[in-house]
């Protein structure tokens, strides 16, 4: 029998704890136990191997190309150096933040990732319960394998969740769009976030190699009715890619086409160069969020943490900077907010989650992360991130 939840959000998934997800709405996800031995993300990586097959593991652990900018986006937190105060008060400290009009409980995001029911059965069903019990803010994939309705209905009236958005990949139909984007709003999703980085896929090499197919079981749910886009028919000298697939690719036109049918603020994922981030800001966007979306579209571009601080600077105030990317410890998330950051997003990690426990996982693992971000703060004498800043990296630490 699953209790009711008696303890404030978060306080009942301390390390290996596994009870407590919160009360159930249907449909409930399955609580699985979460294996022994779990200590940290890289620990739920390891065993996600184990759980998941080939060809899942080729879709969410690989990267493009040569996966230079997958492993430098790692690379890049770990090289960053914090540079502790001490003796300073700590009392009533806390890892709050504001974010478009709401107090988060911690900065931590679930990102958008597709076809979650690849890794588990109870797919984005589990990562919502997880979300929602950790009050991390939950961002939904086009390319979800459960409806957007069926997510919300779990958690939409769940007091301790965190913010609900809905991650938009514009079709060629813009029509079918336009009626995904109502589908959301009407469902209480309080935000759009549009992925402007990938208007084709990487290559994904790891991929194909392994042969890899979306299994039906866990196919994109919201684009199962989009009609097939009209055929081509391609001059001599056009190119398949520039004069067929992406005709329809989104353009800053587009952005505003949304602000228009939409009354829900719009941000824009996969900003990666300053004079993007002012056009953005231009358009008066709610948000950017810095990706290279793990690793997945672009080879060899710079790993988030260093595409951060000049897109800060460039936006100034005026709009929140969120940031993913091989965020794997809570030193991560630190430092991500002393390079400005309002919050971040996670996206394999809670994969990984979910493959070894369903939402016992996925709640473990957004679990660590804060944890993890506490005992930053604590030992930088950082009572409250706002006052982060880069004075808190050694200087010189690349
Ligand atoms: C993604 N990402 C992604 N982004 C998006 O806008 N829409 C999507 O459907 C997906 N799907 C997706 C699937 C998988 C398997 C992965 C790993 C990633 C990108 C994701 O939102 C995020 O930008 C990165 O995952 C962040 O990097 P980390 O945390 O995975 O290192
Ligand atoms: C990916 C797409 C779905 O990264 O965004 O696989």
């Amino acid at each position: 029998m699953r209790k009711r939840r008696t303890r404030p959000a978060g306080a009942e998934l301390r390390h290996c704890d596994t009870g407590g997800m919160p009360a159930a709405p249907p449909p409930v996800p399955s609580v699985a136990a979460l294996p022994a031995g779990l200590a940290t993300l890289a620990d739920h990586e390891a065993h996600a191997r184990t759980r998941l097959d080939d060809n899942a593991w080729a879709y969410f652990s690989g990267g493009a190309g040569d996966e230079i900018t997958l492993r430098a986006n790692r690379g890049a937190w770990d090289a960053l150096q914090l540079h502790p105060r001490v003796l300073r008060p700590l009392q009533g400290g806390n890892t709050r933040v504001q974010l478009l009009g709401r107090e988060l409980a911690h900065p931590i995001l679930v990102a958008p990732v597709a076809f979650q029911r690849m890794a588990h059965a109870d797919g984005e069903l589990a990562t919502a319960h997880a979300a929602c019990a950790l009050g991390a803010g939950l961002v939904l994939s086009t390319q979800a394998s459960t409806s957007l309705e069926t997510i919300a209905t779990a958690i939409a009236h769940e007091p301790t969740r965190g913010p609900l958005w809905f991650q938009l990949y514009l079709q060629h139909d813009r029509g079918f769009t336009r009626e995904l984007v109502q589908r959301a709003e009407q469902a209480g999703y309080e935000a759009l976030m549009l992925t402007v980085d990938a208007p084709t896929s990487g290559a994904r090499d790891r991929e194909r190699r392994a042969g890899f197919q979306v299994p039906p079981h866990a196919a994109a749910v919201h684009l199962a009715a989009l009609p097939p886009a009209p055929p081509v028919a391609l001059e001599p000298g056009q190119s398949a890619m520039f004069d067929a697939l992406l005709r329809h690719a989104p353009t800053w036109d587009d952005v505003q086409w949304l602000q228009s049918i939409s009354r829900l603020p719009v941000l824009l994922k996969g900003i990666a160069h300053a004079e993007d981030a002012r056009q953005a800001a231009v358009l008066q966007v709610a948000g950017l969020i810095v990706s290279n979306h793990g690793g997945r579209t672009l080879d060899t571009m710079p790993p988030t943490a260093a595409l951060l601080p000049p897109i800060v600077d460039a936006v100034g105030t005026a709009l929140p900077v969120l940031v993913d990317g091989g965020i794997r410890r809570g030193t991560d998330v630190l430092k991500a907010m002393a390079l400005g950051a309002r919050a971040v997003l996670v996206g394999r990690p809670v994969v990984w989650g979910l493959a070894n426990a369903g939402a016992v996982g996925v709640a473990h693992v957004l679990r660590l992360l804060r944890d993890e971000l506490e005992i930053a703060m604590a030992l930088c004498g950082c009572a409250r991130l706002a006052d982060c800043s880069p004075r808190m990296l050694w200087p010189g630490s690349p």
